[in-house]
């Protein structure tokens, strides 16, 4: 047999550990008899930082290059809005007709502005999808909206992320690093940021005077225009490529940001693989659903183009409605008029979390953002499921 030998200061600690029962006694018994708290002020502080849902109205509406316009939100009493980090986006709850459906926004304000209960996002006229020009042609100032909380990953983390950061943008897709740019400039973040930003003419670039006002007043901020539709003097012209990346990142270590349109992404995957970066260093926001799944990897091409039954079940009723191969099966659920939980739309933050109860999905790969007991269990994100037979699935919550 093997003996252990203890010392004193393990002697000691095994003797408090026997005391410990008498001693918690002794406290109960001490302890007065208000009753406890019904609120905890830890719930209520969380609650405050990271609400669900804020309420705000349009106190602003402003013409922002050539088919853009930035939403100026106010809370209605002045009350401060939650703080996020810059990068980050709130889902913006958009009633059209009888349906309610959702929309994600990076927030392009700085963080100060939070502080008086402030934030902007900008929403381009984008032609592959109708709310945002919805929004452009009927949001007013004075009206009441419902957004969430702050949202997303896209934001400077020091432990992951080089202390130099290239910020790679199309169009609309600027609005994250114009909150970054704000942010640095105000003190809320501390790193060097590069912009190179894609536009098609200069007439069209989201935030010009704005950029420029924020290069001058602080020389962590840097902004490269690239011009793909017009050759113009002081602006490089083209698409942005890996040797335009390597001529503004100069020498040591960079992270890569991107924001913009999936085909951007498509056309800077191959151009990023030739930097040969470590993987952390390279970070991208999603915008959407995949618009063309038959072009994914795995998709069974019999399945393009046509039409299936879906079952909704919501707390116990059950709606049959019509959904299409080609658009995810939260689209068909908004389209009946059901409402249904969403946030990010593109299968990332697990806010539209529903259980498939029958049926077959496609879900590509570049936005599987289940976990592993959801894919056990047949959960699904129906933001970025597509349906490839009938199907039956079950839903709870609304939609922000
Ligand atoms: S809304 Fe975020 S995963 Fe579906």
């Amino acid at each position: 047999m093997a003996y252990v030998k203890i010392g004193l200061i393990g002697k000691l600690d095994m003797l408090k550990f026997k005391n410990i029962t008498k001693v918690r006694e002794n406290e109960i018994q001490a302890s007065p008899a208000t009753p406890l708290p019904k609120v905890l002020t830890t719930n209520e502080k969380a609650k405050k930082h990271h609400p669900a849902k804020q309420d705000v109205v349009i106190a602003d509406i402003r013409q922002n290059g050539a088919d853009a316009k930035t939403i100026v939100f106010k809370t209605p009493d002045g009350s401060r809005l939650a703080l996020y980090r810059a990068g980050q986006y709130v889902s913006v709850s958009v009633p059209i007709g009888d349906t309610v459906t959702t929309r994600s926004y990076s927030l392009c304000s700085s963080p100060e502005l939070a502080k008086k209960g402030e934030y902007h996002i900008t929403v381009k006229r984008d032609d592959a999808g109708f709310v945002s020009p919805y929004i452009q042609d009927n949001w007013k100032v004075g009206q009441a909206v419902t957004i969430s909380g702050p949202q997303g990953h896209l934001y400077y983390e020091p432990l992951r992320d080089a202390k130099k950061v290239i910020a790679l943008a199309g169009g609309s897709g600027i609005t994250p690093f114009m909150g970054m740019a704000y942010a640095i400039r105000d003190g809320h973040e501390d790193f060097d940021l590069t912009i190179i930003f894609g536009s098609r003419t200069a007439e069209g670039i989201v935030y010009k005077k704005e950029l420029d006002e924020v290069c001058a007043a602080c020389d962590k901020v840097h902004v490269v225009h690239v011009l793909s539709d017009e050759e113009k003097e002081g602006y490089e012209h083209g698409f942005i490529t890996a040797e335009l990346i390597k001529k503004y990142a100069g020498e040591g270590e960079y992270s890569i940001f991107m924001c913009g349109p999936q085909a951007m992404y498509n056309f800077l995957d191959g151009e990023i693989a030739k930097l040969g970066l470590r993987r952390k260093f390279v970070r991208r926001e999603m915008f959407g659903a995949i618009k063309d799944p038959w072009n994914q990897p795995g998709y069974p091409a019999e399945a393009k183009g046509k039409k299936f039954k879906l079952k909704v079940i919501k707390y116990g009723e059950e709606f049959e409605v019509e959904a299409l191969a080609d658009e995810p099966l939260l689209v068909a659920i908004e389209r009946a008029g059901i409402s249904a939980p969403s946030r990010c739309r593109s299968g990332e933050c697990g806010w539209c979390r529903s259980k498939l109860v029958s049926g077959k999905v496609f879900i590509p790969e570049k936005t599987d953002g289940r976990r592993a007991a959801d894919v056990d269990y047949n959960y699904v994100h129906p933001c970025a499921s597509f349906p490839l037979s009938d199907i039956v699935i079950e839903v709870s919550g609304s939609n922000i």
